[in-house]
């Protein structure tokens, strides 16, 4: 019997390039919350997407020489693209809404008209300040010190005939559900919207542009685009079938339960997403969650800061699960958290090897070892338990409470930790009972030891279920380890002490999270980023001709001329210099220094043909003189110097004139 239906959905993500672990956090969350509701008895409703118009979108389609739909195809459907990531990722979501899908268009289509047609949408002039990376416009008195209050780059004048929308007519509406119900959360977000925004004076929101193209056309206004907000926030409901016939799912699922977002958008699904549900006439959704940062270094990951964290090498160097593990178990979801490699890998380590690990580990082993891989019938029971079987008994049993207390308040963090004060518990009840000692008799203790195994595979088992959502794929191995079958997988069952059969046969298998060696790791990881950083700088970059003249005579008086390589060799205590003997036609050898050690070895150079200018006047390097100075091409390679002497043909004779 289903509990009823659950509706969650993530933001949909702008392709505008590869997602990084910041984005897979979010995802990653909402996969946990629709698992665990699915867990639980409910029917979910798990909704993930992309928001694929505007202008940021036709900027970077027209750089990379491709239509935008060609640039946001490769980045959601193509290799290592979105829906890559969540397939490696485990991303259990029902639905995939691309902003670019015909029946996505279509149904914006008739939301914009409908909005129009009730008046609520009005045809006006827009002036005031736009902020190209995240398509928002603002007031002078939004921006902070000049720049937008979101990013904090710079925002250009913008004036234009566009369209409005009625927002500042919700204001009274808005603020009353911000402030009077629990919409939002967590509640600092709701201080914030209406201190930030809703305080000072809603204005009435442009919906409309007519700058670029790469939009949702106003049907009844060809030149319009719809605002890319207007079009990203409706996909939580044309997902399900709103103004559209591609889904028919709109009265079973709307409204939605939750909308996780992060803080930065906060304000879009707060303010703006629910006066234009206001407008249309349909019911608000029941919460937004407002998601805090991962952060790297205390500061925003982003591509231009070339510190983004790669999901992609994290997830196969430690495993999906491990990966998921850490974002839920480390940050309170609410608040801001550090990213680093040292924590991601210390929670692998400590909790998933050492603690989790072990228990498994430790205890099938013992069944395999003490009881040929069965317990005996009737292990379970026991007479008279002792204090600790009580003790993890009631731990256990309980856990579920505890635990789903946490998941709806959505604090994950809380609910695993509950989850492994029980996986701690069992690993001290191992020590408790020193099966080792007890196996030393088996004739007087096998009963007991039994009992003791079976406890610990149990508290392990109601483990297990409560960390599905969170691991499905590492869990569903730890049930066949333990030997649970489906029954004592479920939910319910994760409330019962003893329904583990007890025949159930462990099987010790493959350690499921292998310790990592930190310093290896890390290197590696140091190393990865390195080549990632670069790869990401520009491939060619060539120094800007120089725009100032020089006279024609001061250029003449320069005196270059071929030269002869005839001894080269490293100058001592310098890492940087080479120093040339040089064959100039003069008869006289000519010593010339040069910082080209990075590229060269002196034995390359020997006998080559270069070109020097001569007339320099001598500088001392190092000790030494250098006259003259032999010319180089430069340019950089993601981002790295590359250097190449200038050579010309060996039969070229010492001392030819350059001109
Ligand atoms: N397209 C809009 C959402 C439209 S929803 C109707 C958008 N896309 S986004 O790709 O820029 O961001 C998607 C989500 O990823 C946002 O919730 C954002 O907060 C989240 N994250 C991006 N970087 C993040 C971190 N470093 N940490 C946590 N989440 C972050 O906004």
């Amino acid at each position: 019997m289903s509990k009823g239906k659950f509706y969650i959905t993530t933001p949909i993500y702008y392709p505008s390039d590869k997602l990084h672990i910041g984005h897979t956090y979010c995802t990653v969350a909402t996969d946990a919350m629709a698992r665990y509701k699915r867990l639980s008895g409910y029917d979910v409703m798990f909704l993930t997407g992309t928001d694929e118009h505007g202008q940021k979108i036709e900027d970077k389609a027209r750089e990379a020489g491709v239509t935008p739909k060609q640039y946001v195809d490769d980045i959601v459907e193509g290799p290592r693209g979105v829906k890559d990531l969540w397939r490696l990722m485990n991303i259990s979501n029902d639905r995939f809404i691309r902003t670019t899908d015909d029946y996505h268009v279509t149904a914006i289509q008739r939301i914009f008209k409908k909005l129009h047609d009730n008046g609520d949408i009005y045809k006006g002039t827009y002036k005031g300040k736009y902020c190209k990376p995240c398509e928002s416009f603002w007031t002078e008195s939004q921006l902070v010190d000049g720049k937008c209050p979101d990013c904090g780059r710079e925002v250009t004048d913008a004036e234009e005939e566009a369209y409005f929308f009625r927002l500042s007519k919700y204001a009274g509406k808005v603020r009353d559900l911000l402030e009077n119900t629990d919409f939002l959360e967590p509640r600092s977000r709701v201080n914030e919207m209406v201190n930030n925004f809703i305080k000072p004076g809603l204005e009435d929101l442009c919906v409309s542009r007519t700058s670029f193209t790469w939009g949702i056309p106003v049907d009844f206004d060809p030149g319009h685009v719809v605002y890319v907000w207007v079009d990203a926030l409706s996909n939580y409901i044309t997902a399900l079938g709103f103004e559209n016939d591609a889904y028919d799912d709109y009265e079973k699922y709307w409204p939605a339960d939750v909308h996780f977002v992060g803080k930065e958008i906060v304000r879009f699904h707060s303010i703006i997403w629910p006066a234009m549900l206001m407008s249309l006439g349909e019911p608000l959704p029941k919460k937004v969650y407002g998601h805090g940062w991962l952060l790297l270094d205390g500061g925003k990951m982003s591509k231009s800061k070339g510190n983004v964290v790669d999901p992609y090498i994290l997830a196969e160097k430690f495993g999906v699960d491990a990966l998921r593990f850490f974002l839920l178990r480390t940050f309170p979801f609410g608040s801001d958290g550090n990213f680093s490699n040292e924590a991601l890998i210390n929670t692998i380590n400590v909790d998933l090897a050492n603690d989790l690990g072990n228990l498994v580990s430790r205890t099938t082993a013992m069944v395999g070892k003490y009881f040929g891989g069965k317990l005996p019938a009737g292990c379970r029971d026991w007479a008279q338990p002792a204090p600790f079987d009580t003790e993890l008994k009631e731990m256990a049993s309980s856990l579920r409470g505890r635990y789903e207390a946490e998941m709806e308040r959505f604090q994950f963090q809380n609910a695993l930790e509950e989850v492994f004060k029980v996986i701690q518990r069992a690993n001290k009840y191992i020590d408790e009972n020193a099966p080792w000692a007890l196996a030393k008799d088996m004739d007087q203790n096998g009963p007991r030891l039994a009992h003791v195994l079976y406890n610990l595979l149990e508290a392990t088992r109601i483990c297990g279920v409560l960390l599905t959502p969170f691991m499905p794929g590492s869990m569903a191995k730890l049930f066949d380890q333990i030997g649970a079958d489906e029954a004592a997988r479920t939910w319910d069952s994760a409330a019962v002490w003893g329904s583990l059969s007890d025949d159930a046969a462990p099987k010790k298998g493959e350690n499921l999270f292998p310790r990592i060696d930190m310093d290896a790791a890390i290197r590696e990881l140091d190393a990865a980023a390195e080549e990632a950083k670069k790869a990401a700088l520009p491939p060619i970059e060539i120094e800007p001709q120089a725009t100032e003249f020089v006279d024609f005579d001061t250029f003449c008086k320069s005196d270059f001329r071929a030269v002869k390589v005839k001894a080269c060799t490293h100058v001592k205590k310098s890492d940087k210099l080479l120093c040339f003997t040089l064959d100039d036609g003069t008869g006289t050898d000519r010593q010339i220094l040069s910082g080209i050690a990075k590229w060269y070895e002196p034995e390359q150079l020997i006998g080559k043909t270069l070109v020097a200018i001569v007339n320099l006047p001598p500088r001392k390097m190092m000790g030494l003189a250098s006259n003259g100075m032999l010319i180089s091409a430069v340019h950089r390679e993601h981002g790295e110097e590359k250097l190449n002497l200038l050579m010309v043909s060996d039969d070229i004779p010492a001392g030819a004139k350059m001109c």
